[in-house]
């Protein structure tokens, strides 16, 4: 089994967060919190400022005027969109690189984590599920932040794992556990923790995939986790571990959605795939 202080140790490889985009995260994670604590808060990192309005006037949001400043940016674009943006900016070259271990060629582990937010959102916008919708979005962004390293151990051990997961039953992150002796949920809170996130979204990285049966009544981590297979059914941009999770129907009685319903997220979500991949491109 893998020595497993070498795995958290391999952390500290990685870019660090700029301290402006860990406090927006505890901030989102806040349902009170404004628009104007975001704006101010942004307004302390001059680069995150400068790259937050060159995207926003970029033609891919097409607005009909010039935006001067990031209190105009989140009043014309909205919370999610700001956060969508400071994120790519800090955490994109840490997800941008290829993810050997995963499958995942350069850029589609970033590809995945925004077309799941987006997933995310529309699955709360449309279907009027009462939750902290900011929450629910970051969250969908940041789940898998654990393959950033544990794609280098993964690669090791792909052989092992699939073996568990294709002729005894496991799921992927089960196998990952086993194998490893940590998976990509566990590592990823164990980053988010040292990044200083907030505690609900910590919980939501440790529990995306529902493995701890108390996480399937949690509105939040639900969400994210139907994010995940919805991306994962339209097969977008998932690795070797693509469908290798295991589906918990029930939740879906609970949350008061049905198959149909997660149809009509993949539809709207294709129409919508190209617009949302040219986000992309503005890093
Ligand atoms: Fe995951």
């Amino acid at each position: 089994m893998t020595d497993l202080q070498d795995v958290i140790d391999a952390i500290d490889t990685l870019k660090p967060i700029p301290p402006v985009a860990t406090q927006i995260l505890v901030l989102a994670e806040d349902i009170n919190s404004s628009l104007t604590e975001i704006a101010d808060l942004i307004l302390h990192d001059p680069t995150i400022t400068a790259n937050v309005l060159r995207m926003c006037n970029s033609a891919y949001f097409g607005l009909a005027r010039k935006v001067e400043s990031v209190q105009d940016a989140v009043a014309l674009l909205g919370l999610d969109r700001i956060i969508e943006l400071v994120l790519m900016d800090s955490l994109s070259d840490n997800f941008i690189d290829e993810h050997q271990g995963y499958g995942l060629g350069e850029g589609e582990l970033w590809r995945h984590s925004v077309l799941s937010a987006h997933v995310a959102q529309t699955l709360v916008n449309h279907h009027g599920i009462s939750s902290n919708k900011h929450l629910v979005f970051t969250a969908a962004l940041v789940k898998d932040i654990g393959k950033l390293i544990l794609g280098r151990y993964v690669a090791f051990s792909l052989e092992k794992i699939n073996i568990l997961v294709d002729s005894r039953g496991y799921s992927f992150n089960e196998a990952e556990k086993e194998v490893i002796g940590m998976n990509h949920e566990e590592l990823g809170a164990l980053m988010a923790k040292k990044w200083r996130f907030g505690e609900k979204l910590i919980y939501i990285i440790q529990n995306h995939h529902l493995s701890d049966e108390s996480a399937r009544v949690d509105t939040e981590t639900v969400l994210v986790y139907l994010a995940d297979i919805v991306c994962m059914m339209m097969g977008m941009s998932t690795g070797v571990d693509g469908l290798a999770y295991r589906f918990y129907s029930d939740v879906l009685k609970r949350m008061q959605l049905t198959e149909n319903d997660l149809q009509q997220v993949i539809v709207e979500t294709s129409e919508k795939r190209g617009k949302i991949e040219s986000l992309l491109n503005l890093v």
